[in-house]
């Protein structure tokens, strides 16, 4: 078992997947990291939905693919490479991205993160949710499984959640699709540290990481 900063420093997203099987027994083990995180006053109103009923996926692909045609292929198409990441890279990923439009549905298993409404609207409203799904992201890698943390099922959050059968006072947050990888895990690409932490005042270099 690679280290902890290994597994976050290689907690890439994973969008080709073979069809195999994932055992229960590793999706259980995926649901216990996910729960082991923090949440607002320990409520736990976090749901997990797991999905392996081809028509449900299905469904819900139709919405993900949607969003995708409309607006973040054309996005893809027309914007510049974030920072840390080469023109030649951005289009591999454009080209994953678009692979796991076509494949959504057929991951051999989801996790759905769900929330019921609570105390929390706005902004903090995912902060109880979304460290409980980069802790199941994590526990993915470190079981040789592939995943993608994905959010574009919310461009049509409503008939998404509908395809998904959750309950009034129920919304899903994120859908993480697993099954084995077909590529390699590598190391996650991003900018520089100096680039996006300040000490003290806005926009005031932090020389801790001066060379990072
Ligand atoms: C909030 C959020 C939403 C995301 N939604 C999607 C998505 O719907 N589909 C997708 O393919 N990737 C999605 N991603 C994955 C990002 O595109 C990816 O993490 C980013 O490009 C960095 O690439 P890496 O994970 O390979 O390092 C999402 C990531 C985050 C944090």
């Amino acid at each position: 078992m690679p280290d902890l900063f290994e597994i976050i420093g290689t907690t890439r997203s994973m969008r080709r997947l073979k069809a195999d099987p994932v055992p229960d027994d590793l999706v259980r083990q995926i649901l216990e990291a996910g729960t082991a995180a923090a949440n607002g006053g320990n409520y736990q109103t976090w749901r997990f939905l797991v999905v392996k009923d081809p028509e449900i996926k299905k469904a819900v692909q139709v919405w993900y693919k949607k969003a995708f045609d409309e607006v973040v292929g054309p996005r893809y198409a027309t914007s510049a490479p974030p920072p840390g990441v080469t023109a030649e890279k951005y289009q591999r990923q454009h080209s994953a991205v678009a692979y796991l439009t076509e494949h959504f549905h057929e991951a051999p298993v989801w996790i759905v993160a769900c929330l019921k409404d609570g105390a929390n609207p706005g902004r903090g409203a995912g902060a109880s949710i979304y460290p409980a799904v980069q802790n199941m992201l994590l526990a993915i890698r470190a079981l040789g499984l592939g995943s993608t943390l994905t959010t574009r099922h919310l461009l049509h959050a409503k008939e998404a959640d509908a395809a998904l059968g959750l309950p009034d006072g129920v919304h899903s947050y994120a859908i993480l699709p697993i099954g084995y990888p077909m590529g390699k895990f590598g190391p996650v690409g991003r900018g520089k540290l100096s680039e996006c932490v300040y000490l003290d005042r806005w926009e005031q270099p932090y020389p801790a990481v001066a060379e990072g």
